[in-house]
């Protein structure tokens, strides 16, 4: 029984990176999933490659699995309130209900010394990785309370709990995400919605060079492979798995949890 059969999830900033992972392993459980994105022709990609891939799996004469969720894709601000109501619609009208918000949609600016983080910069990462939360839960969680049902998972960092040179307004946003997340559980757990957030290692997205401060290569990869215990970067992958369990039933008394998929990063 694929483990989120029936769902539907919102997922912001799913058109690349971890998000789009993230869509396509709920997709495979069965969930279907709301592409929501500022940028259109990769959101409009993901979209399809989901939906791809559920027209061929459900004609496979040899089964494969029959019950991939659907995906739609909408053009979609997180910084903007009004957004936030019309994708809340747009999910009810076009599959009945919202049972999964994905806060995952982030950015961040080239690492630099916190001196020259620019003001537009600064602006920009606590608009689109902090305000968003506040007008995602204002629209979202009196609708999962009146439900009395909701998963809300927010894609927060390592750089949450351990900030580091070049980063350091980025990971206080992540810092609030974190304190957010626990109190949001807190205060909406006896409506029964569970709050978390998964902190991911540095992993090869769109934000890579952003935090790395040099051009990807596969030395670069290395050497910062060398600081993680497992000896590994991050992997979308492995964020896309504990997204999918915190969005399971499998985790339904895990609430207020900041999840670390780091490879070991932090114990060191
Ligand atoms: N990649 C990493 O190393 C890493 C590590 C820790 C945490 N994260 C977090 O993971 C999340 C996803 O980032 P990613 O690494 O996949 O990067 P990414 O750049 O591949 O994906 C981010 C997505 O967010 C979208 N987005 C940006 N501003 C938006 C807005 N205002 N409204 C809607 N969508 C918007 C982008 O268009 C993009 O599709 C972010 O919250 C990031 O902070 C990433």
């Amino acid at each position: 029984m694929p483990r989120l059969q029936g769902k539907v999830a919102l997922i912001t900033g799913a058109a690349s990176g971890l998000g789009e992972g993230i869509a396509k392993f709920y997709s495979r459980e069965g969930c279907a999933v709301i592409i929501a994105d500022i940028a259109d022709s990769e959101g409009q990609r993901v979209a399809k490659e989901i939906n791809d891939a559920a027209s061929s799996s459900s004609s496979h004469p040899k089964g494969g699995q029959d019950n991939y969720g659907r995906a739609i894709f909408t053009h979609f601000d997180c910084t903007q309130g009004a957004a936030w109501k019309e994708v809340l619609q747009l999910a009810i009208s076009t599959f009945g209900q919202l049972d999964i918000v994905v806060n995952n949609a982030g950015t961040t600016f080239h690492k630099k010394p916190s001196v020259e983080v620019t003001e537009a910069e600064f602006d920009k990462v606590i608009a689109v990785n902090t305000k968003s939360i506040y007008h995602s839960v204002v629209e979202v969680m009196p609708y999962m309370a009146e439900r009395r049902a909701g998963v809300y998972i927010n894609t927060s960092s390592v750089a949450g709990m351990r900030v580091r040179p070049g980063q350091v307004f980025y990971g206080g946003t992540k810092g609030f995400v974190n304190t957010v997340t626990q109190g949001l559980a807190a205060e909406w757990g006896p409506f029964n919605i569970r709050v978390n957030s998964i902190c991911p290692l540095r992993s090869p997205t769109g934000l890579l060079e952003k935090f790395s401060g040099v051009p990807d290569s596969e030395e670069e990869r290395e050497r910062f492979a060398m600081s993680v215990p497992l000896r590994r970067m991050g992997d979308v992958d492995a964020i896309a798995h504990a997204a999918v369990y915190l969005a399971s039933d499998e985790a339904s008394f895990v609430s207020g949890v900041n999840f670390p998929v780091d490879g070991g990063r932090l114990a060191v």
